[in-house]
């Protein structure tokens, strides 16, 4: 059984919906954030959290589990500035105990989801894995401390481990009835297609004075389901012994502004945004593009949708989910 952490929340569901095809899957969940009813039926489901010795002991002492996939994390950034011990509690207390727990049982093989944020503000205009690693916030913080302690244990234990680090993932699977679904949202995407469809006034743009083309941040943005099947590539990788231990990037390798992408949703949606330019958001980098080269070198991996497709998908979602 392959064990997916946090497999209720956004981009777990989506792994775990394409994962239920190929392996038998358990998903440990708090419910902190995830939905119940995200959750592939396929997948035998456990309560519990990742922080709680006793609750993933059960897990690892009925199940014989091959490898740990973790997606379970708080990853708001402007949260973890006003409130960072959440962050390295749940992030980086819990994450360790859980690997701990892993290697009481012999569990060795472990796929960590990290993030863009591990690079702070970047020196590169398109960053690789070997751009310097700066956070300027405790999620970035949090992240990149689990990297370090991932590449400790690995030494030191032999865990096997592959860092995903994305970029911005958005969009919804194109059939199941999955998408995002944050509560409060604070994401791009979703939040434009809310006021397209009527649920919110306005779209606030945050700065619209940064050193851009059009003055907003650029961002790269990547379909869940794209990320998700990095993340099998990656776990056939660890599971075959390919890889023992890698880092790789996750983006589309395209950046676009904030208002090209609320042009962009205009387009798909055939409506008109009420815009506000305000304030620039604490911790917003101006740019952040993903080279992927090694991991398209390395396991084969392409991203399949388009910014398109991507707000495409976001929009269906949207229109059907049970919140419209
Ligand atoms: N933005 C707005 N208005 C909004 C929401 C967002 O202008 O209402 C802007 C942001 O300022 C930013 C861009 O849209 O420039 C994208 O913002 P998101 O909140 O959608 O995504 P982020 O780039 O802030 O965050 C993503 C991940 C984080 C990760 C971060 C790395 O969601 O987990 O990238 O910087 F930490």
């Amino acid at each position: 059984m392959i064990l997916v952490v946090g497999g209720a929340g956004y981009i777990g569901s989506h792994l775990v919906k394409e994962l239920v095809e190929t392996q038998e899957v358990g998903v440990l969940d708090n419910f902190s954030t995830g939905h119940r009813n995200a959750v592939d039926k396929q997948a035998v489901l456990f309560e519990g959290d990742l922080g709680n010795v006793q609750d993933v002991e059960k897990i690892f002492q009925e199940h014989q589990i091959d490898a740990v996939m973790h997606f379970a994390a708080n990853s708001l950034v402007g949260e973890s500035v006003v409130d960072p011990s959440k962050y390295y509690q749940n992030n980086v207390a819990g994450t360790l105990t859980l690997l701990q727990t892993m290697l009481k049982y012999k569990v060795k093989k472990f796929i960590f989801s990290s993030t863009a944020a591990t690079y702070g503000i970047p020196e590169d205009d398109v960053l690789t894995e070997k751009s310097i690693t700066k956070p300027i916030n405790p999620y970035g913080h949090s992240k990149l401390m689990v990297e370090q302690i991932l590449a400790d244990f690995s030494k030191a234990y032999g865990l096997n481990y592959i860092v995903l680090r994305y970029f911005n993932a958005a969009g919804a699977h194109t059939l199941a009835e999955i998408g995002e679904n944050h509560d409060p949202e604070t994401h791009l995407i979703p939040i434009v297609l809310e006021h397209l469809q009527g649920k919110r006034e306005k779209i606030s743009v945050f700065g619209s004075d940064y050193d851009t083309k059009d003055g907003t941040c650029i961002r790269d943005y990547i379909h869940v389901t794209d990320l998700a099947n990095a993340h099998i590539l990656a776990l056939n990788a660890l599971l075959n012994g390919d890889k023992d231990t890698s880092t790789y990037n996750l983006g589309n390798g395209k950046g676009y502004s904030v208002n090209e992408i609320i042009q962009t949703c205009e387009a798909v949606t055939g409506r008109k945004a009420t815009i506000d330019y305000s304030e620039r958001r604490a911790g917003d980098p101006a740019q952040l593009i993903a080279s992927s080269a090694k991991i398209e070198q390395e396991l084969g991996w392409v991203p399949n949708y388009s910014l398109k497709e991507i707000i495409e998908s976001a929009w269906n979602w949207h229109q059907r989910s049970p919140l419209s």
